[in-house]
């Protein structure tokens, strides 16, 4: 089975003429299906798409890692595509955690809080052709592709930002981001675990991963780590996860962050890439 990943947005330009911006959205192709995992923050999805080629009228199914505007801010242009081009009456399903709508926002005490929500209202998002499967539990989208469902922590070194809440009326609550899932795709060479913000840790999103399909072996990990805040103890300990595991491919997004990406790309040499808007991937 060939698995195809396009990055259509991510913060950096990996090639000419697409666009950056601070977000994430990945097309995987397998199993003769189109799934799109997130949709970054804004059109530019729709620009980068036709840059590369990509159609996105004939995706089988959209899959939010979780509520944060930067992976479904685009979430709107896409269904409005589809629902131009007249190739999906029966609407579009897309599958994503309960928690998904919560009022997501970034908050400090004393400060103004930063509005990080997804951007619709479901009632806006179904008008366009939007079928929403809210689930905590892992989904079965083909043979070999399935979402993780709600990530289960199990290590003590990987830790929510604090900053992140919920409001709820006047509270602000700190949220444990129980929406944060992971797309899975089975193969010969192992697993391919694609991570959207992996806000409940990188390691545990493989470990549970694991769990799941009862494959320990990995292949490939792509997308956002999360690892933009890391000290040096979850630095040291997600090098030593990493190894152990033995990956073969291994490519940083989005809140993996620069200086991180860095010592990543140091310490794992040739499995390491950067999976930057417009990288294609073919595993
Ligand atoms: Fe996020
Ligand atoms: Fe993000």
């Amino acid at each position: 089975m060939t698995v195809t990943i396009t990055t259509l947005v991510e913060n950096t330009a990996g090639i000419p003429y697409v666009l950056a911006e601070w977000g994430q959205s990945m097309l995987i192709e397998a199993d003769g299906r189109k799934v799109l995992f997130d949709t970054g923050p804004s059109a530019v999805i729709i620009e980068n798409a036709k840059k590369l080629n990509v159609d996105l009228s004939n995706i089988d199914e959209i899959v939010l890692s979780h509520g944060h505007y930067d992976h479904t801010g685009g979430l709107k242009d896409v269904l409005t595509l589809i629902k131009k081009a007249g190739t999906k009456p029966n609407g579009v399903e897309i599958i994503a955690h309960p928690d998904v709508f919560q009022q997501k926002c970034f908050y400090v005490k004393g400060m103004q809080p930063g509005r990080i929500h997804i951007p619709f209202t479901r009632a806006e998002l179904e008008s366009l052709g939007a079928r929403f499967n809210l689930t905590s539990k892992p989904v079965k989208i083909s043979e070999n592709i399935m979402t993780t469902g709600e990530v289960e922590i199990s290590n003590s070194y990987e830790k929510i930002d604090a900053a992140l809440h919920v409001q709820e009326g006047e509270e602000f609550i700190p949220d444990c981001v129980a929406d944060d899932l992971s797309v899975i795709i089975k193969t010969d060479k192992g697993l391919i675990v694609l991570l959207g913000c992996a806000h409940r840790g990188m390691i545990n999103n493989i470990t549970h991963a694991q769990k799941i399909t009862g494959v320990d072996r990995i292949y490939a990990v792509i997308g956002g780590t999360h690892l933009v805040s890391a000290g040096p103890k979850q630095m040291s300990e997600t090098i030593k996860a990493l190894t152990q595991l033995n990956i073969q491919k291994l490519g940083a997004s989005h809140c993996t962050g620069p200086k991180s990406a860095a010592v990543l790309a140091n310490e794992f040499g040739d499995t390491f890439f950067f999976n930057n808007t417009g990288i294609r991937t073919i595993l």
